[in-house]
C-alpha cells in the first residue's frame, strides 16, 4: 500500500502506474483535497449530468482509477453519501474532463521537500 496525496488537482498518474506495475495499491490521502476541490464548476456540471453530488463524482473517479479511497466526513448523511458511489459510472469524456483539473496543487507538504 502506498498512501499519497491524490485528488483531481494531483492525480499522481506516474506514481499510480509505478504502483500498479509493482503490485502496490495506491491509497488517496485527502481524496477530496480536504473538501477544497468541491467548489469546482466542472464537478458541479458532472454532478448535474449524473444526478449525484460533486463529492460523489470525485469519489467515483477514485474508484474507477483503482484507488483505495477513505474520505473524512463529519455527518452520518455525508458518510452515507460518500459510500453511495457504486450505482453509476463516469464515461471516457467525464474522465478526460476531470483530467483537465490537474494543477499539481497540494493541501499538504510535498514529501520530496523532506
Ligand atoms: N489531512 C491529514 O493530515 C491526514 C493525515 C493522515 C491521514 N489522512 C487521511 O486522509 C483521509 C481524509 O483526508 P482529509 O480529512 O485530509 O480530507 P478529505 O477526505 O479529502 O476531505 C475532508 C473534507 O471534505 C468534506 N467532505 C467530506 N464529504 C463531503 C461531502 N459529501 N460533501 C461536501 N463536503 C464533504 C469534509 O467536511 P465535513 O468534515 O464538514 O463533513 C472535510 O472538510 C482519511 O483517510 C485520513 O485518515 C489525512
Amino acid at each position: 500500500m502506498n498512501q499519497v496525496e491524490l485528488h483531481p488537482w494531483l492525480p499522481q498518474s506516474q506514481l499510480r502506474a509505478f504502483d500498479a506495475a509493482h503490485g502496490i495499491r495506491t491509497e488517496a490521502w485527502s481524496p477530496l483535497a480536504r473538501g477544497r476541490v468541491l467548489g469546482t464548476p466542472l464537478l458541479d456540471e458532472l454532478a448535474a449530468k449524473h444526478r449525484r453530488t460533486p463529492a460523489q463524482i470525485v469519489l467515483r473517479w477514485h474508484v474507477q482509477l483503482g484507488n483505495v479511497v477513505i474520505p473524512k466526513a463529519s455527518s452520518a448523511a455525508r458518510i452515507r453519501e460518500n459510500l453511495d458511489v457504486f450505482g453509476f459510472a463516469l464515461d471516457a469524456e467525464d474522465l478526460a474532463a476531470i483530467a483537465t483539473l490537474e494543477t499539481g496543487e497540494r493541501t499538504g507538504r510535498d514529501p520530496d521537500d523532506d
